[in-house]
């Protein structure tokens, strides 16, 4: 019979703070790690094969997950808080009982290994496009995203965006001129530099289906105000745009890179994902 975990009642207590800390970047970078709400984000860690460092959940949630328990690694410190301690200690409005801690250093780190396509994003604002992103990049068979300032990718709104991705695919923030050399390195390793670019953009572009994808690309999409930086789109080898009404005068860049990215395996093998799920015969 499993034991049960001593219920924390109050919103002061130590570690209920220190999960509130995670909240912050500055409390991730101080304890080195993150946090991940709800069942989901939970099921995502224990298939990726990651070890949480805590794992905080109601006495509803773990007497209804009594299996998903069970499929906890040894030695997970389980602690159980009421309803309204949970709530503090979440940076959503109604979690779903539970909340674990993981080590940052667990997550996958960009290999030392050329990747032969990447996705580069510049001064990507919204945690929920750059989360959506994510899961698109890694259904897309992206190996690596560099990501030039912007939102932080280990914040719990990115994290709950990416459904998971985010803790699947190696992705690594630059400040903005290292982005830049980054990108200028593998452009002489042999990537070619893809600047995705709205359709009235200055200087014109092609159609994003006439560019080969097979070949190592790094595709770059820019800040969903500005654009993307001119030097980072006169440093790329091609433009290419997704045509559309001028009605609008850009897609969302979420919306954009789930076209150009899905591209490249669409022309590789004439349908949609190396890796994508095929219908059971
Ligand atoms: C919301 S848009 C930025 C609009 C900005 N005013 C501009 O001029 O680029 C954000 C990013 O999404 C990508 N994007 C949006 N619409 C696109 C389109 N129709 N074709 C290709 N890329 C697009 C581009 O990378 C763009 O930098």
């Amino acid at each position: 019979m499993t034991s049960e975990p001593e219920l924390i009642r109050s919103v002061r207590n130590p570690l209920i703070q220190a999960v509130r800390r995670l909240h912050r970047s500055s409390g991730r970078r101080e304890q080195g790690r993150i946090l991940l709400e709800g069942t989901h984000l939970l099921q995502e860690t224990l298939r990726l094969g990651l070890k949480p460092e805590l794992l905080l959940a109601t006495p509803a949630w773990l007497e209804g997950h009594g299996a998903l328990r069970q499929r906890l690694p040894p030695g997970v410190p389980l602690r159980s808080c009421t309803e309204e301690v949970l709530r503090a200690a979440a940076t959503t409005l109604h979690p779903d009982g539970v909340l674990l801690a993981l080590p940052a250093a667990g997550l996958p780190a960009p290999a030392e290994a050329r990747a032969d396509f990447v996705l580069a994003l510049d001064r990507l604002q919204d945690p929920g496009n750059l989360g959506t992103l994510l899961r698109t990049a890694l259904a897309a068979g992206v190996q690596q995203v560099w990501l030039g300032d912007g939102a932080d990718p280990l914040q719990p709104k990115v994290l709950r965006a990416s459904s998971g991705a985010a803790l699947a695919l190696p992705v690594e923030r630059l400040e903005a001129a290292a982005l830049h050399a980054r990108l200028a390195t593998a452009r002489s390793a042999g990537l070619q530099l893809v600047a995705a670019v709205v359709p009235e953009a200055e200087g014109g572009a092609r159609p994003y289906w006439e560019l080969d994808w097979r070949r190592p690309t790094a595709l770059l999409l820019g800040n969903e105000g500005a654009g993307l930086d001119p030097e980072l789109t006169r440093l790329a080898d091609r433009r290419v745009t997704i045509p559309h009404s001028p009605a609008v005068e850009s897609l969302n860049v979420a919306a954009a890179a789930a076209l150009l990215l899905l591209e490249r395996s669409r022309q590789a093998h004439g349908r949609p994902g190396p890796a994508l799920h095929r219908p059971a015969p």
